[in-house]
């Protein structure tokens, strides 16, 4: 069975006073509630330990949103697989669209970040996409193919079972332009379906999908109950607290 999962990705938002306030309102406020996911923070490298200390406590779980795609060495700046690991850090968003657009990662890259990190247990929230011209032009579909197939396609089942996707079309990040349920829909069950041609039915199955962009407290219940939609990976909305916690409970 797959797990359903809600992700707060924090981007580079919050002082450190801020970021503690937001992550133990969000551990108060779920505190002891029955919950239908997982739920995971994604804050800035600089608070992963301050947050790792606060999900021991909780029923939280704490993802990086980066990762070097080399092992250790002289590469100024980055961090690798191996320290978020002892940091209790379980999940690492990879792919970020904006991450692409910035600083420019190719998928090759990013095989390679998703490789260290299942090096050392860390799991992948692995992000996919389209551009808005390029849903515009019919070829959303092929996109996200070669999307999985340069960027993860290259694992074997074992690796593959450790790996979460987030399907988060560009033109949804940010705007207030959500994907309608039926377009969440349709990608999700395509997503599913090239999952299942390269590793089975049975992976495919317990492959976890998230909606990415724009989802929020107002239309996640909606996009949630699509058989395909798994979860969400919610920016804005998961430095808002209550709106956060609604978007957990809206399974
Ligand atoms: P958004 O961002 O919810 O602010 O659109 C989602 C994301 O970038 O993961």
């Amino acid at each position: 069975m797959r797990k359903n999962i809600v992700a707060g990705n924090w981007k580079m938002n919050n002082t450190f006073q801020e970021a503690e306030e937001l992550i133990s309102v969000i551990a108060d406020n779920l505190d002891e509630k029955e919950l239908a996911c997982e739920v995971i923070v994604c804050p800035p490298s600089i608070y992963l330990e301050m947050s790792s200390d606060y999900a021991e406590e909780s029923i939280l779980h704490i993802a990086a949103q980066n990762v070097s795609e080399f092992e250790n060495g002289a590469y100024t700046g980055e961090i690798s697989a191996s320290m978020l690991k002892a940091m209790d850090v379980e999940y690492c968003i990879i792919g970020h669209s904006e991450r692409r657009k910035y600083f420019n990662e190719t998928n090759k890259q990013l095989s390679e970040k998703v490789g260290r990190l299942l090096d050392n247990s860390i799991a992948p929230i692995f992000c996919i996409g389209e551009l808005l011209e390029e849903r515009e032009s019919e070829n959303h579909f092929e996109v996200v193919k070669t999307q999985l197939n340069e960027g993860l396609f290259n694992l074997n089942s074992d690796e593959f079972s450790n790996v979460v996707v987030a399907y988060e079309p560009v033109w949804a990040i940010g705007t207030g332009v959500v994907a309608s349920p039926e377009q969440a829909q349709e990608m999700h069950s395509y997503i599913r379906g090239l999952i299942a041609e390269k590793y089975g039915a049975e992976a495919a199955e317990n492959t976890t999908i998230l909606y990415g962009g724009s989802c929020n407290a107002a239309n996640a219940a909606t996009l949630f109950a699509n058989p395909d939609v798994d979860g969400g990976l919610i920016g804005g909305a998961s430095l808002k607290p209550d709106d956060f916690v609604k978007i957990v409970e809206s399974f």
